[in-house]
Order: C-alpha cells, then sequence, then structure tokens
C-alpha cells in the first residue's frame, strides 16, 4: 500500500532517479530541484508562485513523484500584474513518473489527482502539461484519465477578465494537454476555431480576438527552480 505525501529533505536522491525516468532519462537543469528538496522539501518558491513535488511512498520507499509549476515561460511572456493575475490559475505537471515495478497499480493517477487538487485549492481552472509527439501510450494514459491533448499548435482558450487568453505548445515536438479541474467547467474541441475551449456551467466564454501564447517543452531548468 502506498501513501502520498510533499517530498521532504532526504528524497532528493529518488526524486532525481524518477524525474529523469520522466524526461526520458536526462536530468540536465535538475540539480537545483534536487538541492531545494534537500534543503527545504517538496514546496519550493519559484517565479510566479511555487512549485510542489509530492512523492508516492511504499513501505519507505518513494516509488512516484510529480512535480507541478506554475507555468513560468508562458507567465513570463505578460507584464508583471497580469502574469501574477494569471498564475493561480493553472498548474503545469513538469514531471511525472512511477517506479517500473510499481506501475500500472494507480500511483500514476492518484499523483495526477493530487495536483489537480492543488490546481482546486489555488482556485484556478487547468491541469496542463506536455506530451512527446508519438507518445501514444502516455497520450492515452492522460486523455482516460479526463485530458484533452492538444493538436500541434492548437490553443487551449479561456476567458480572462481582460478578454479570452490562450496557451499553446510552440512547435518544438510536444503536445500541449489540459483537463478543467474546477466543477462545471470543460474543455471541448471547437474544430471551428481550431482550439480547445474552456467553458463553465454559467456560459461560454467569448472566443473573438483570441490572444495565443506558447510554452516550451518541460525542462526543469524552465521552472526556475531555487
Ligand atoms: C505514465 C505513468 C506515470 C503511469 O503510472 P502508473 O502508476 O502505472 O499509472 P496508473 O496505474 O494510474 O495507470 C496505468 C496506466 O498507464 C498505462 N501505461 C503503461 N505503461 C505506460 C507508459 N510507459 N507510459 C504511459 N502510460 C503507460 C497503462 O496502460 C494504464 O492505462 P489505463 O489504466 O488507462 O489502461 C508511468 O507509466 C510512467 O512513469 N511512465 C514513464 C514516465 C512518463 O511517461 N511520464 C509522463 C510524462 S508526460
Amino acid at each position: 500500500m502506498s501513501s502520498l505525501r510533499i517530498a521532504a529533505p532526504g528524497d532528493g536522491r529518488a526524486v532525481s532517479r524518477l524525474a529523469s525516468i520522466s524526461l526520458g532519462g536526462t536530468l540536465e537543469g535538475g540539480a537545483p530541484l534536487i538541492e531545494a528538496i534537500e534543503r527545504q522539501g517538496g514546496v519550493v518558491p519559484i517565479r510566479f508562485g511555487q512549485g510542489s513535488c509530492i512523492v508516492a511512498e511504499s513501505e519507505g520507499h518513494v516509488i512516484g513523484m510529480v512535480y507541478a509549476v506554475p507555468p513560468v515561460d508562458w507567465l513570463g511572456t505578460f507584464p508583471s500584474d497580469r502574469a501574477a493575475a494569471l498564475a493561480p490559475r493553472i498548474l503545469q505537471i513538469e514531471l511525472l513518473a512511477v517506479d517500473p515495478d510499481h506501475r500500472e497499480t494507480g500511483i500514476g493517477q492518484r499523483l495526477l489527482e493530487a495536483v489537480e487538487e492543488l490546481v482546486r485549492k489555488q482556485r484556478g481552472y487547468l491541469a496542463i502539461g506536455k506530451v512527446q509527439a508519438g507518445a501514444f501510450a502516455t497520450m492515452r494514459f492522460y486523455r482516460r484519465r479526463g485530458y484533452s491533448i492538444a493538436g500541434r499548435g492548437e490553443p487551449i482558450v479561456f476567458g480572462t477578465g481582460r478578454g479570452p487568453l490562450g496557451i499553446s505548445d510552440v512547435d518544438d515536438g510536444y503536445h500541449l494537454f489540459a483537463k478543467a479541474v474546477q466543477p462545471g467547467t470543460k474543455l471541448s474541441r471547437d474544430p471551428q476555431n481550431n482550439c480547445i475551449f474552456l467553458t463553465t456551467a454559467q456560459h461560454s466564454l467569448d472566443r473573438g480576438g483570441v490572444e495565443v501564447k506558447g510554452t516550451p517543452r518541460p525542462t526543469l531548468s524552465s521552472s526556475r527552480v531555487g
């Protein structure tokens, strides 16, 4: 039986191993996250808020991890007051991995759900992430858990007090995926406007004049940990 908790000092080595699995074998730029966990645990102050590293533990061993951050690169394209207002609305799953010996028992899903709960708690709308083009098993994993996988260049659009705004990939070989996590909200594909669109129970948001900005592929360094 496994349990979830926020990463703590001492978890750095296990998190590092799982983080490289998540990134397909490379931990480029990952040292600051591991150092931060060893210093202060899994709540890591970063630009626009904090990164959260949640681990799954079984019999004293860390066997899974997820690391979620504000979408710092995307937020960095806005003036600082607007970025601060947008920051709590979206959390980006930067890393997710389960030890190969412990897969297919629901740990990956529970880690995802923990991130979705973080988004709801900060009164945000979207859990997002990036998946490599052609990684069909991973895409299916997310799709079966309620995530929409965007086509290349297809933005995910949502309303803001200052009009609709979109987030998309930056043509880097990755697809954006996203899930609307607040009750009464959902993402729907809008083929006419070539976007995936967040609706609420109250109303459909106006899509006219959408401003779309991209977010690059996930790397630890892009989180600007520290
Ligand atoms: C994706 C991953 C976290 C799932 O962890 P898990 O604990 O096995 O997940 P669960 O037990 O909740 O669900 C198992 C599901 O994963 C699917 N799966 C199996 N191997 C997989 C793989 N290599 N990649 C993606 N999904 C996989 C199973 O088919 C199953 O899907 P289903 O229940 O919809 O049929 C785990 O396979 C993993 O660490 N993969 C490598 C790293 C990775 O791809 N991370 C995501 C980066 S975007």
